[in-house]
Order: C-alpha cells, then sequence, then structure tokens
C-alpha cells in the first residue's frame, strides 16, 4: 500500500480544516515558490502576458488551487487504488505535456512542495506533525512522480 489509511486520514482531516480558505492558502504557497525562483513565473502565459499584480491574479489562483485539491485528492486515489487519477477532465499525460511545454523544471516541483508544506505547517499548526508532513508528502510526491515519468 502507497498511502495508509491513517495517512489519508490526516490529509483529508487537515484539508478540512483548511478547505473554507482554500484559495487563499494554495495562491500563498505560489506566491512563496515566486519569492523562492522568481523566473517561475514567466513559465505561466497568462503571468506574461497580464499586468495584474501576481497575489490577484484568478487564473493563478485556479491552478494553485488545482495543485492543492489534486494532491489532497491523490491521497484517497493512493490508498483505495495505489495509483494516482488526476481526474475526468484530464489526464496524466496532457498534465506531463503541459509542463513540459511550459519549461516546468524538477527544482520547480521541489520547490513547490517545500512551500505546500511550510503553508499547511502556517495553516494548521495545531495538527501539525512529522506523520502529516509525510502523508502530504507521500500524496504530493506520488502525484508529482506519475507527471514526470510523462514527462
Ligand atoms: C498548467 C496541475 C505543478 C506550471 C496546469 C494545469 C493543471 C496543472 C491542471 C492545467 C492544464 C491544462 O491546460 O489543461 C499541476 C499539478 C502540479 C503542478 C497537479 C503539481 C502537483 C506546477 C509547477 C509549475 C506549474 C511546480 C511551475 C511553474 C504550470 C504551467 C501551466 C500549468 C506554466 C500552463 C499554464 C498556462 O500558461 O496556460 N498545471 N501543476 N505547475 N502548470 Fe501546473
Amino acid at each position: 500500500m502507497v498511502i495508509t489509511a491513517k495517512q489519508e486520514a490526516l490529509v483529508v482531516s487537515s484539508w478540512n480544516e483548511m478547505k473554507d480558505d482554500a484559495p487563499t492558502f494554495a495562491l500563498k504557497f505560489f506566491l512563496r515558490l515566486f519569492e523562492i525562483i522568481p523566473s517561475a513565473a514567466k513559465r505561466f502565459s497568462f503571468l506574461r502576458d497580464s499586468n495584474l499584480p501576481l497575489d490577484k491574479n484568478p487564473k493563478l489562483k485556479a491552478h494553485a488551487m488545482g495543485v492543492f485539491v489534486m494532491t489532497c485528492e491523490a491521497a484517497t486515489q493512493l490508498r483505495k487504488t495505489g495509483k494516482v487519477n488526476v481526474g475526468a477532465n484530464t489526464s496524466v499525460q496532457h498534465l506531463a505535456s503541459v509542463h513540459f511545454k511550459a519549461g516546468v523544471a524538477d527544482v520547480h516541483f521541489e520547490v513547490l512542495k517545500f512551500a505546500l508544506l511550510e503553508t499547511i505547517k502556517e495553516a494548521v499548526p495545531y495538527m501539525w506533525s512529522e506523520e502529516l508532513k509525510e502523508a502530504w508528502s507521500e500524496s504530493y510526491d506520488h502525484l508529482v512522480v506519475a507527471i514526470k515519468n510523462e514527462m
């Protein structure tokens, strides 16, 4: 089993605590990525073509929210089937192709993971533990490996 029932429960229960403000948290971890690697913002066509401040860009928020939700959902998929299923409206192959064409690199995925975990720690400090960190890490890693294997 790639993810245990306990790990899934940790991801889902912390998600339930964060979900009302999830778009704000999601945006926060992407802004953190751009603080660490400013050039990462240039990978997004809608950021290159926009004069809006990063934190006001609805498309950035939507992408960030997609990453957050897909990471959370991966925990349940991994526990149930041992595999990541990115959803009915897309495929791992499509995501791999989009990220490859946009020039998204390993370092972007790695720093985003760091930013995601840091944001969760700040969002639910009363739930934070090594086990919670491991549970979100496993979900994220499997999701990213599935995408990167097709890239
Ligand atoms: C596009 C998910 C990480 C940059 C997308 C799309 C999804 C997605 C669903 C829309 C695909 C479509 O057009 O149909 C994810 C997931 C990630 C992840 C699940 C990690 C688990 C990243 C990272 C970057 C990134 C680390 C780094 C910069 C992009 C870019 C696009 C994109 C540039 C194309 C946006 C555009 O210009 O239209 N991603 N993403 N993604 N993602 Fe990600």
